[in-house]
């Protein structure tokens, strides 16, 4: 892994001096997936400014075209979608391409499995590994029938029909599955119940509730959380603006840390609490990271981050943070690999199914840029003197958008610089990822170097 051809996708990141500026990351991933997904069931026209227009988020915008929706963008950059109300799907006369994203094939699975037609869906190679019994055994639970290859994975075919409420104990604290469930329910006579072990993300229940449904959201005293809606309610149109995505900004904020002498400010950043993890462990870490401007947009928390190079120390992550920080943790190991001393990850066994292995995967690409540390079966034990890694790593990133810019952020610090195989799977989340940092002071090439 230390030496490899050019591919025409690779990136090469090097060291670069301090980042500086003021920028703006891209939409939230997860709340645009949401916002065409209920723009698409609720009657009206709602109006989505600040949309991502990453390929995660497109692959949902086609597919709730071919489920009779009328999805458009203007000139402008606003999105424009137009639903016929709950239930007022339409079968589409296609196979449903979710291409790299888990989070468009789960919520939609979960979307036509009330739908009295039969639904196709495929994916890339990362997607057809990945893991969807967790969703589909809760459906059929409900009454859908799904067929699948061997353990759920993709290809499947969904064919819905009127749904039985479910009380459901989520085995894994997912917001993709919760979600899944809660657009099943939507459309469902009765109250459904979800009782997830630790908090997730809660867009879902925001966006139900801004789209005038009510759910009501209980949390336990064991930390665990029930949310509950009654189907078959309406949803109006609501016009939305997505922050920007915490999940991008973490990327900057990383690179801004370990890069000596920076000082970057990202404006308007969704800070809602269950996704903040990252921000307060890099703070607990010695980062120094300002929080300013904070607002509230479309029930989500907003505000800017002003971020400051710094010295950090090596710490035991909580593992019960995990969800609030979950797509966080490649980029956090990058931060380990700058702090003095031992950073101890674990509670991460979820990270082995996500685009990649993102433990094995992490562990790789940074041992191969001479970094100490210990792979464990739920997370990893990083060791530095705090000193910049070495570098000079070829980096496989699997068709995994975190691990290629994770790995350029450990390229603008390292000692020598690192190079991605395919820079293209950063359109999925974060299209313009480099030329955002090249506009910081980031030196970026592509290929591989000389
Ligand atoms: C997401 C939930 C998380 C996260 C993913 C987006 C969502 O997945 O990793 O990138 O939008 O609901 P899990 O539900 O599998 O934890």
């Amino acid at each position: 892994m230390t030496s490899a051809p050019a591919s025409s996708g690779s990136v090469t990141a090097q060291r670069t001096g301090p980042l500086k500026g003021v920028i703006s990351v891209p939409g939230d991933k997860s709340i645009s997936h949401r916002a065409l997904i209920f723009g698409a069931l609720a009657t009206g026209n709602t109006r989505i400014t600040g949309l991502l227009e990453g390929e995660d988020v497109l692959r949902t915008a086609d597919a709730m075209r071919n489920l009779g929706a009328r999805v458009t963008r203007d000139t402008d950059g606003c999105w424009q979608v137009t639903g016929n109300g709950v239930g007022a799907l339409a079968e589409p006369d296609r196979v449903l391409d979710m291409g790299n994203s888990g989070t468009a094939a789960r919520l939609l699975m979960g979307l036509v499995a009330s739908c009295p037609f039969t639904t196709f869906f495929s994916g890339d190679a990362s997607l057809h590994r990945r893991p969807m019994a967790r969703v589909s055994l809760p459906l059929e639970e409900m009454g859908a029938r799904i067929t699948s290859r061997s353990n759920g994975r993709f290809p499947l075919a969904i064919t819905g029909r009127q749904l039985m409420p479910i009380d459901y104990e989520l085995p894994v604290a997912s917001a993709q599955v919760k979600s899944a469930l809660l657009l099943a329910a939507l459309d469902t006579a009765g109250l459904t119940r979800i009782t997830e072990p630790r908090p997730t993300r809660d867009h879902t229940e925001n966006m139900l509730r801004h789209f005038g449904a009510k759910v009501t959201v209980t949390e336990q005293r064991d930390g665990s959380r029930v949310i509950e809606l009654a189907g078959q309610q309406e949803l109006r149109a609501a016009d939305i603006i997505v922050p920007g995505d915490p999940s991008s900004a973490a990327f900057v904020v990383v690179a801004a840390t370990i890069l000596p002498g920076s000082d970057v400010t990202l404006t308007n950043v969704g800070l809602n609490p269950l996704r903040d993890g990252l921000f307060e462990t890099l703070i607990e870490m010695g980062a120094d990271i300002e929080v300013t401007n904070i607002r509230e947009q479309a029930g989500e928390k907003v505000g800017d981050l002003r971020v400051k190079s710094s010295v950090l120390s090596g710490i035991e992550v909580p593992p019960e943070r995990a969800p609030s920080m979950i797509d966080e943790y490649p980029v956090l190991f990058v931060a380990a690999a700058f702090a003095k001393g031992k950073t101890v990850l674990r509670g991460l066994r979820e990270l082995r199914v996500k685009e990649s292995d993102r433990l094995a995967t992490m562990a790789t690409g940074l041992r191969a840029c001479g970094v100490t540390l210990e792979e464990l079966e739920d997370g990893l034990i990083i060791e530095s003197d705090g000193a910049a890694p070495a570098g000079g790593a070829y980096v496989e990133t699997l068709l995994d958008h975190r691990i290629a810019m994770s790995f350029l952020v450990m390229g603008l610090a390292a000692e020598s610089s690192v190079t991605v195989d395919d820079g293209r799977v950063m359109e999925t989340s974060f299209p313009g990822f480099v030329s955002l940092l090249r506009g910081l002071g980031g030196k970026f090439s592509n290929g591989s170097p000389a």
